[in-house]
Protein backbone atom coordinates (compact mmCIF):
# COMPACT_ATOMS: atom_id res chain seq x y z
CA UNK A 1 0.00 0.00 0.00
CA UNK A 2 1.60 3.49 -0.53
CA UNK A 3 2.49 5.54 1.83
CA UNK A 4 2.48 9.07 2.77
CA UNK A 5 3.84 11.49 4.65
CA UNK A 6 0.32 12.35 6.51
CA UNK A 7 -1.34 15.86 7.49
CA UNK A 8 0.38 16.10 10.48
CA UNK A 9 2.67 19.04 9.53
CA UNK A 10 0.31 21.13 7.48
CA UNK A 11 -2.25 21.61 10.55
CA UNK A 12 -1.25 24.51 12.50
CA UNK A 13 -0.66 24.55 16.28
CA UNK A 14 -3.29 26.07 18.28
CA UNK A 15 -5.28 27.04 15.62
CA UNK A 16 -9.12 27.21 15.86
CA UNK A 17 -11.69 25.71 13.57
CA UNK A 18 -11.24 28.70 11.21
CA UNK A 19 -7.22 28.37 11.90
CA UNK A 20 -7.79 24.80 10.37
CA UNK A 21 -10.07 25.79 7.80
CA UNK A 22 -7.72 28.04 5.74
CA UNK A 23 -4.74 25.94 6.30
CA UNK A 24 -6.20 22.59 5.07
CA UNK A 25 -6.85 24.38 1.67
CA UNK A 26 -2.67 23.37 1.38
CA UNK A 27 -2.72 20.17 2.85
CA UNK A 28 -0.49 17.84 0.43
CA UNK A 29 -0.46 14.74 3.05
CA UNK A 30 -1.52 12.27 0.47
CA UNK A 31 -2.66 12.17 -3.22
CA UNK A 32 -6.20 13.20 -2.84
CA UNK A 33 -5.17 17.02 -3.55
CA UNK A 34 -3.87 16.70 -6.21
CA UNK A 35 -7.84 15.77 -8.28
CA UNK A 36 -9.70 17.37 -6.06
CA UNK A 37 -11.70 20.87 -6.32
CA UNK A 38 -11.06 21.92 -2.60
CA UNK A 39 -10.43 20.50 0.43
CA UNK A 40 -13.72 20.38 2.57
CA UNK A 41 -13.39 20.56 6.60
CA UNK A 42 -16.40 20.68 8.78
CA UNK A 43 -19.21 22.51 9.36
CA UNK A 44 -20.49 24.17 12.46
CA UNK A 45 -19.53 25.61 15.71
CA UNK A 46 -16.69 24.38 18.41
CA UNK A 47 -19.42 24.46 21.10
CA UNK A 48 -21.00 22.37 19.27
CA UNK A 49 -22.44 19.03 21.53
CA UNK A 50 -22.03 16.50 19.19
CA UNK A 51 -20.01 15.92 16.34
CA UNK A 52 -21.04 13.33 13.55
CA UNK A 53 -17.97 11.83 11.21
CA UNK A 54 -18.51 10.89 7.53
CA UNK A 55 -16.26 9.43 4.98
CA UNK A 56 -15.32 11.98 2.64
CA UNK A 57 -16.82 14.94 0.19
CA UNK A 58 -18.86 13.92 -2.19
CA UNK A 59 -19.39 15.56 -5.73
CA UNK A 60 -21.68 18.23 -4.40
CA UNK A 61 -19.56 18.50 -1.24
CA UNK A 62 -16.22 18.94 -3.29
CA UNK A 63 -17.99 21.87 -6.01
CA UNK A 64 -19.34 23.87 -2.69
CA UNK A 65 -16.85 23.68 -0.29
CA UNK A 66 -19.03 21.90 2.64
CA UNK A 67 -19.77 18.80 3.73
CA UNK A 68 -23.22 16.98 3.85
CA UNK A 69 -24.90 19.56 1.57
CA UNK A 70 -26.10 16.64 -1.39
CA UNK A 71 -28.24 13.91 -0.98
CA UNK A 72 -26.86 12.25 1.40
CA UNK A 73 -26.51 15.15 3.34
CA UNK A 74 -30.32 16.00 3.43
CA UNK A 75 -31.05 12.78 4.55
CA UNK A 76 -28.96 13.18 7.58
CA UNK A 77 -30.81 16.78 8.51
CA UNK A 78 -33.93 14.77 8.20
CA UNK A 79 -32.36 12.03 10.56
CA UNK A 80 -31.16 14.55 13.03
CA UNK A 81 -34.57 16.52 13.05
CA UNK A 82 -36.85 12.87 13.82
CA UNK A 83 -34.19 12.19 16.71
CA UNK A 84 -34.09 15.34 18.36
CA UNK A 85 -30.52 16.67 17.75
CA UNK A 86 -30.62 20.07 16.72
CA UNK A 87 -28.75 21.32 14.07
CA UNK A 88 -27.17 23.88 15.70
CA UNK A 89 -25.96 21.43 18.43
CA UNK A 90 -23.92 19.23 15.76
CA UNK A 91 -21.11 19.32 14.11
CA UNK A 92 -20.69 17.65 10.40
CA UNK A 93 -17.11 16.47 8.85
CA UNK A 94 -15.32 13.82 7.42
CA UNK A 95 -12.68 11.45 8.02
CA UNK A 96 -10.51 12.38 5.05
CA UNK A 97 -10.90 16.10 3.86
CA UNK A 98 -10.78 15.63 -0.02
CA UNK A 99 -13.16 14.13 -2.43
CA UNK A 100 -11.70 10.50 -4.07
CA UNK A 101 -13.06 9.51 -7.11
CA UNK A 102 -12.36 8.46 -10.95
CA UNK A 103 -13.44 9.82 -13.63
CA UNK A 104 -12.98 7.02 -16.27
CA UNK A 105 -16.73 6.48 -17.98
CA UNK A 106 -18.03 7.97 -21.12
CA UNK A 107 -19.93 10.53 -19.67
CA UNK A 108 -16.74 11.68 -17.65
CA UNK A 109 -18.79 11.63 -14.44
CA UNK A 110 -16.78 11.62 -11.08
CA UNK A 111 -17.91 8.40 -9.64
CA UNK A 112 -16.70 8.05 -5.69
CA UNK A 113 -13.98 5.62 -4.42
CA UNK A 114 -13.86 4.52 -0.94
CA UNK A 115 -10.63 6.33 0.41
CA UNK A 116 -7.88 3.39 1.34
CA UNK A 117 -6.71 3.13 5.03
CA UNK A 118 -3.18 4.96 3.83
CA UNK A 119 -6.14 7.89 3.08
CA UNK A 120 -7.96 7.69 6.28
CA UNK A 121 -4.41 7.34 8.45
CA UNK A 122 -2.90 10.02 6.69
CA UNK A 123 -5.92 12.86 7.04
CA UNK A 124 -6.68 11.82 10.66
CA UNK A 125 -4.42 14.49 12.12
CA UNK A 126 -7.27 17.70 10.84
CA UNK A 127 -10.21 15.02 12.68
CA UNK A 128 -8.19 14.72 15.99
CA UNK A 129 -7.52 18.38 15.72
CA UNK A 130 -11.34 19.47 14.79
CA UNK A 131 -12.41 17.05 17.67
CA UNK A 132 -9.48 18.28 20.44
CA UNK A 133 -11.12 21.94 19.51
CA UNK A 134 -14.98 21.01 20.09
CA UNK A 135 -14.42 18.20 22.67
CA UNK A 136 -17.96 16.84 22.26
CA UNK A 137 -20.18 14.79 24.47
CA UNK A 138 -20.86 12.46 21.55
CA UNK A 139 -19.43 11.73 18.44
CA UNK A 140 -22.02 9.75 16.17
CA UNK A 141 -20.10 7.49 13.37
CA UNK A 142 -21.44 7.46 10.27
CA UNK A 143 -20.32 4.26 8.55
CA UNK A 144 -17.11 1.83 8.07
CA UNK A 145 -14.30 4.84 7.25
CA UNK A 146 -15.51 6.74 9.89
CA UNK A 147 -15.25 4.08 12.25
CA UNK A 148 -11.89 2.80 11.24
CA UNK A 149 -10.08 6.35 11.54
CA UNK A 150 -11.96 6.41 15.28
CA UNK A 151 -11.98 2.67 16.62
CA UNK A 152 -9.54 1.17 14.03
CA UNK A 153 -9.25 -1.49 11.53
CA UNK A 154 -11.81 -4.25 13.64
CA UNK A 155 -14.77 -1.95 13.29
CA UNK A 156 -17.77 -3.41 12.22
CA UNK A 157 -20.64 -1.47 11.72
CA UNK A 158 -23.22 -4.29 11.88
CA UNK A 159 -21.78 -5.15 15.03
CA UNK A 160 -21.18 -1.66 16.56
CA UNK A 161 -24.15 0.41 15.96
CA UNK A 162 -26.69 1.99 17.92
CA UNK A 163 -23.92 1.18 21.39
CA UNK A 164 -22.91 3.72 23.85
CA UNK A 165 -18.81 3.33 23.54
CA UNK A 166 -17.09 4.87 26.29
CA UNK A 167 -14.94 7.26 24.56
CA UNK A 168 -11.17 7.56 25.37
CA UNK A 169 -8.66 10.49 25.12
CA UNK A 170 -7.95 10.80 21.63
CA UNK A 171 -4.33 11.18 22.43
CA UNK A 172 -2.22 12.47 25.58
CA UNK A 173 -2.04 16.34 24.98
CA UNK A 174 -6.36 15.48 24.56
CA UNK A 175 -9.02 17.54 26.65
CA UNK A 176 -9.84 16.15 29.70
CA UNK A 177 -13.58 15.51 28.86
CA UNK A 178 -14.08 12.46 28.11
CA UNK A 179 -17.28 11.32 26.22
CA UNK A 180 -19.23 8.44 23.63
CA UNK A 181 -18.60 6.78 20.08
CA UNK A 182 -22.65 6.26 19.07
CA UNK A 183 -21.60 4.37 15.91
CA UNK A 184 -24.31 4.09 13.08
CA UNK A 185 -24.82 3.80 9.02
CA UNK A 186 -23.74 6.03 6.78
CA UNK A 187 -26.24 7.78 5.58
CA UNK A 188 -25.75 7.00 1.95
CA UNK A 189 -26.07 3.47 2.58
CA UNK A 190 -29.94 4.43 3.39
CA UNK A 191 -30.52 5.79 0.13
CA UNK A 192 -29.08 2.86 -1.57
CA UNK A 193 -31.00 -0.35 0.84
CA UNK A 194 -33.68 -2.28 -1.08
CA UNK A 195 -36.28 -0.75 2.22
CA UNK A 196 -35.18 2.49 2.78
CA UNK A 197 -38.39 3.14 5.15
CA UNK A 198 -36.64 0.69 7.83
CA UNK A 199 -32.96 1.69 6.95
CA UNK A 200 -33.70 5.26 7.76
CA UNK A 201 -35.87 4.71 10.78
CA UNK A 202 -32.60 2.45 12.05
CA UNK A 203 -30.73 5.57 11.63
CA UNK A 204 -33.04 7.56 13.69
CA UNK A 205 -32.91 4.97 16.58
CA UNK A 206 -29.20 5.05 16.71
CA UNK A 207 -29.02 8.89 16.62
CA UNK A 208 -32.15 8.85 19.11
CA UNK A 209 -28.76 6.83 21.36
CA UNK A 210 -26.63 9.71 21.14
CA UNK A 211 -29.42 12.55 21.57
CA UNK A 212 -30.26 10.84 24.86
CA UNK A 213 -26.70 11.39 25.92
CA UNK A 214 -27.11 15.37 25.35
CA UNK A 215 -30.74 15.32 27.52
N1 LIG B 1 -20.78 11.53 2.28
C1 LIG B 1 -19.91 11.78 3.28
O1 LIG B 1 -19.39 10.88 3.93
N2 LIG B 1 -19.62 13.03 3.55
C2 LIG B 1 -20.14 14.06 2.90
O2 LIG B 1 -19.79 15.19 3.25
C3 LIG B 1 -21.06 13.78 1.87
C4 LIG B 1 -21.36 12.51 1.57
FE1 LIG C 1 -4.30 16.26 3.22
FE2 LIG C 1 -6.41 14.77 3.89
FE3 LIG C 1 -6.40 16.06 1.58
FE4 LIG C 1 -4.83 13.95 1.92
S1 LIG C 1 -7.09 13.97 1.93
S2 LIG C 1 -4.22 15.92 1.02
S3 LIG C 1 -4.23 14.17 4.07
S4 LIG C 1 -6.39 17.00 3.60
Amino acid sequence: MTRFEGAEHYVPAGADLDGLRRAVQDCRGCDLYEHATQAVLGSGVAAARVVLVGEQPGDQEDRQGAPFVGPAGRLLDKALAEAGIERGDAYVTNSVKHFRFNQSGPGKRRIHQTPDAAHITACRPWLTSELRIIDPEVIVILGATAGKALLGPSFRVTKQRGQLIPRPPLDDESATQNGFYVPTVHPSAVLRADDRDAAFAGLVADLKVAAQVLH
